[in-house]
């Protein structure tokens, strides 16, 4: 919320800062209310500039108590102070020192950017622009420097004092009953990685041993009583430092790593220079309150963060814009990590249903922006899954293209090369051309063309010349901002499948460039012909899912069964269940009855009981797509209850059809006594529980009943969660009953009853939002904390399509009226909600009309709203 009307920020506006910042002294005088902050930089004027040049620096609802220049008040016409910058008009000509006093209210901080109080413990976030609600400073992502903190605070209520890089000295302030403790972090970084931390916390610790023998403290602080939940997030912690010296050869580089979990957190974690800051939701877990996915999660987010060292602090960005430098290929080596330390297989599953569940409808609607944008207004806005996911796709794709050692060779590079820097994108792709001599002028296109392209194939067999021809073409539609699209470098896996499911070989191939199993498309069409080819294959395209695209095959509901059946690659048999799966909802949801329905249905209890397949894997592959994704891909004139009816129709005839073979299944697949949440169990009790939400959905006495018996005996909470679930969503006898023992029992601990409000928020209902309203009074409900935020709200807008997207608009009214509401408070969650909003031109005329009212309304609210919010509503409507 920085001002009434936000300029737009141009990549192509970007210039180096006129001084540099050789050194940063901080002290923090840690009070509730009035917290002083003292910053001595050491600045010099960088080459070029002239001398006498302003020094402008950035603020943010900051009080300034006093500025000097190499120790010498400024006088009031010397500089110019405003919440927003603070302006030195006429800075000494060489090298000088720059002292500014500031005041902050952590208590007030309800935004949590900037330093702030979270359950009495003093944190900061800074990324992106939070230093500066701080105090003034170039708060930009190239101006690095070498900072020291000194952090002192009420000794009682505050024995723990933390901030970046390594101790150095700690002790009382004479006559007080306060103390301090002094840090210094040797690696020059920008603002947006320093951090703080003090209270009264408990910690857990490890000794570590880099791969050249540097010994390297761990600590996870969280609040006193949470420290018996830390046990899984250390180790993951230690397994992706081990993974990093392995297959990137980083090492660690401070003598301590110290993470905190504390409640309220805008997002998942932050990469802090040594000192990592993490939602508690992404550090917790025991059995009785984490589900498997919760574990997944915090390993994953544990080994993000960590991996930041390299991928982001030692290389950061040059401006917000390369923000995918560091986000996407962070999260390729995090789902990397996951990968080797799980299936990968299913890793890769679960990493496409989240791009396409979360980035294919950014695509495809008014939010749709490049992996690397050229403009925003609010940066905050734009930590989207095209930064994140789809940024993670093209890394995979220049590893896909590139091969695993040129991959790596292009990394050693860029490590080697950009070490210390704050980089862009530019600079990353020619890493990889360097290292293995190739232009990758096209491949970039990635990063600057956004949508998601439309891949076409149709193929013909040719029994006498024995060729194989696929015709292959690209659709790029135009997106915001960008009407004309030139064809990107696509890298297509490919098999081409025989009758006994065995990959034919091909003598030779013309028409695109071909290696082995890799086809890659670099026009809008091409014929490929294969010779040599004895039978007439099916085509499986798209394998592992080399490219972030839409495929469309043509090919019949029979080939789709036998790829489902048959493919060697795991991928596309899955992909292969969910494509027939979505034809036919999308047929149901226009109530014809598809052709074709029996045999996948027959199809799919194949797959249930294929023991050659992991239990995980079965799970998803017999999971339906969501509401969302079906809506998606009808794309225009959407009705909602259409969906929701047709979708649960066909589950229950699922359910009805395959009872047998999912009671056996349920039956049979028996569960180690002891709980462990390795990925093993986690598939088979995610199994397990997909087979008892296909009776559930059945909705016999007999599934109620076993459904209520698996939520009465669970001993951890992917049970407990996954039977209540099932019980609320198909209104089974005993959900009322298992709904409250859940409250009962969890009552205490609020990242368990997040979980109760999000099945609270998805349940069935004539007047969902009446339903919500309640369920925010709940004592477990806070508009404070972002996570009970997300898990109510974000429920009901996530997983309630029903109700979000009532007829009658009440789902975007209640939107509407939240985010309001939300945007006095905290801009960045409210920014977050309102973004439901992104799909609603697809939606019926009915309820595009109701949609585009509760829209305008936010903008015609009489409030002053953040940029945040008001950037993705005019994006929205325009
Ligand atoms: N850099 C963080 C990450 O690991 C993202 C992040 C955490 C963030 N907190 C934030 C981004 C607050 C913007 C604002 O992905
Ligand atoms: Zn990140």
């Amino acid at each position: 919320m920085r001002s009434e009307t936000a300029q737009l920020i141009k990549l192509q506006d970007y210039k180096e800062t006129p001084y540099a910042i050789d050194s940063v002294s901080l002290v923090f005088k840690l009070k509730p209310e009035a917290t002083e902050v003292v910053s001595t930089l050491t600045l010099s004027r960088r080459d070029g500039t002239e001398a006498g040049t302003l020094l402008e620096l950035d603020g943010d609802e900051l009080t300034l108590v006093s500025v000097a220049v190499d120790g010498v008040a400024l006088a009031q016409e010397a500089y110019q102070a405003s919440a927003t910058k603070l302006i030195i008009h006429n800075p000494p000509a060489d090298t000088f020192q720059l002292e500014v006093v500031t005041k902050v209210n952590p208590t007030a901080n309800t935004k949590l950017e900037g330093l702030y109080l979270s359950k009495g413990i003093y944190c900061t976030q800074c990324e992106a622009e939070g230093f500066r609600r701080i105090t003034y400073y170039y708060d930009r992502p190239d101006v690095l420097s070498v900072f020291t903190t000194r952090v002192e605070a009420d000794k009682a209520s505050n024995p723990i004092l933390l901030s970046n890089g390594n101790p150095q000295e700690t002790g009382d302030i004479e006559g007080t009953n306060r103390h301090f403790a002094v840090w210094h972090d040797p690696h020059p970084k920008p603002a947006y990685l320093f951090a703080l931390v003090a209270g009264d916390l408990a910690c857990t610790s490890e000794k570590y041993t880099t791969a050249s023998g540097k010994p390297v403290d761990l600590n996870i602080f969280v609040e006193k009583g949470n420290e018996d939940r830390t046990d899984w997030s250390m180790d993951s912690l230690i397994r992706s430092m081990r993974w990093d010296e392995k297959v990137f050869g980083r090492e660690y580089d401070l003598d301590v790593f110290n993470i905190v979990a504390v409640s309220a957190f805008n997002m998942g974690a932050m990469e802090n220079k040594g000192l990592n800051i993490f939602n508690d939701k992404y550090i917790l877990a025991d059995s009785d309150t984490a589900t498997d996915t919760d574990y997944e999660g915090i390993e994953t987010v544990v080994a993000h963060e960590y991996f930041h060292n390299w991928t982001g602090n030692r290389i950061t960005c040059r401006e917000w814009f390369q923000l995918c430098l560091k986000e996407g290929l962070t999260v390729f080596r995090d789902q990397e990590f996951s990968s080797d330390e799980r299936s990968r297989p299913v890793k890769r599953i679960a990493d496409v249903i989240r791009l396409k569940s979360r980035q294919f409808p950014e695509d495809q609607g008014p939010l749709s922006h490049p992996v690397r944008p050229t403009e925003y207004k609010e940066i905050n806005n734009f930590y989207t899954a095209t930064v994140y996911d789809k940024g993670a796709e093209l890394v995979r794709m220049i590893k896909t293209i590139l091969g695993a050692d040129g991959f790596r060779k292009g990394m050693d590079l860029y490590f080697e090369r950009h070490d210390g820097d704050a980089s862009t994108i530019e600079d990353f792709i020619k890493c990889f051309e360097d290292a293995n001599a190739l232009d990758l002028t096209q491949f970039s296109r990635w990063y600057h063309q956004s949508g998601t392209p439309v891949v076409k194939a149709r193929g013909s067999y040719d029994a006498a010349a024995k060729t194989y021809t696929l015709d292959l073409a690209q659709i790029n539609a135009p997106t915001p901002g960008q009407t004309e699209k030139k064809p990107f470098f696509i890298p297509v896996r490919f098999g081409l499948v025989g009758p006994n499911g065995d990959d034919l070989s091909y003598s030779s191939v013309e028409g695109a460039q071909v290696n082995g199993d890799l086809l890659c498309l670099s026009e809008d069409k091409h014929t490929v012909v294969f010779h040599g080819i004895g039978s007439k294959p099916v085509p499986s395209l798209l394998r592992e899912f080399s490219a972030p695209v839409k495929l469309e095959t043509g090919l019949s509901r029979e080939d789709q069964i036998f790829l489902m059946r048959h493919d060697v690659d795991p991928f596309n048999r899955w992909q292969a269940a969910q494509t027939l799966m979505t034809e036919l909802l999308i047929e149901l949801t226009r109530g014809e009855e598809p052709a074709g329905k029996e045999a996948f249905i027959e199809a799919l209890g194949h797959m249930a009981e294929d023991e050659s397949l992991d239990h995980a894997f079965r799970g998803f592959g017999l999971m339906l797509p969501s509401e969302q994704a079906i809506a998606l891909e009808i794309g225009a004139d959407v009705d909602t209850d259409a969906i929701g009816d047709a979708r649960d129709a066909f589950s229950k005839e699922i359910g009805v059809t395959l009872y047998d073979t999912f009671k056996r299944l349920y039956n049979e697949l028996d569960m180690p006594a002891a709980f462990s949440p390795d990925a093993i169990s986690a598939g088979k009790r995610a199994l397990k529980l997909r087979c008892l939400s296909y009776l559930g959905a059945a909705q016999t006495e007999e599934s109620a009943a076993l459904a209520k018996t698996h939520f009465d005996n669970a001993d951890n909470m992917s049970d407990r969660m996954g039977a209540l679930t099932i019980l609320v969503i198909w209104q089974l006898a005993g959900a009322q009953e298992a709904l409250k023992a859940f409250e009962e029992r969890h009552k205490d601990t609020a990242l368990a009853m997040d979980k109760w409000l999000s099945i609270a928020a998805r349940a069935p209902s004539e007047d969902s939002v009446a339903a919500i309203r309640t369920l925010t009074e709940h004592p477990a409900f806070s508009w404070e904390n972002p996570n009970r935020i997300y898990a109510l709200i974000g429920g009901f807008l996530g997983g309630n399509t029903r109700g979000f997207h009532a007829a009658d608009g009440s789902g975007y009214n209640y939107l509407a009226e939240i985010t309001l509401q939300l945007d006095k408070t905290n801009p960045q969650v409210a920014s977050r909600m309102v973004k439901s909003f992104g799909n609603w031109k697809n939606m019926n005329a009915e309820r595009r009309e109701k949609a585009k009212a509760a829209l305008q309304g936010i903008l015609e609210a009489d409030q002053q709203l953040s940029t945040d919010v008001k950037e993705i509503v005019e994006l929205c409507l325009d």
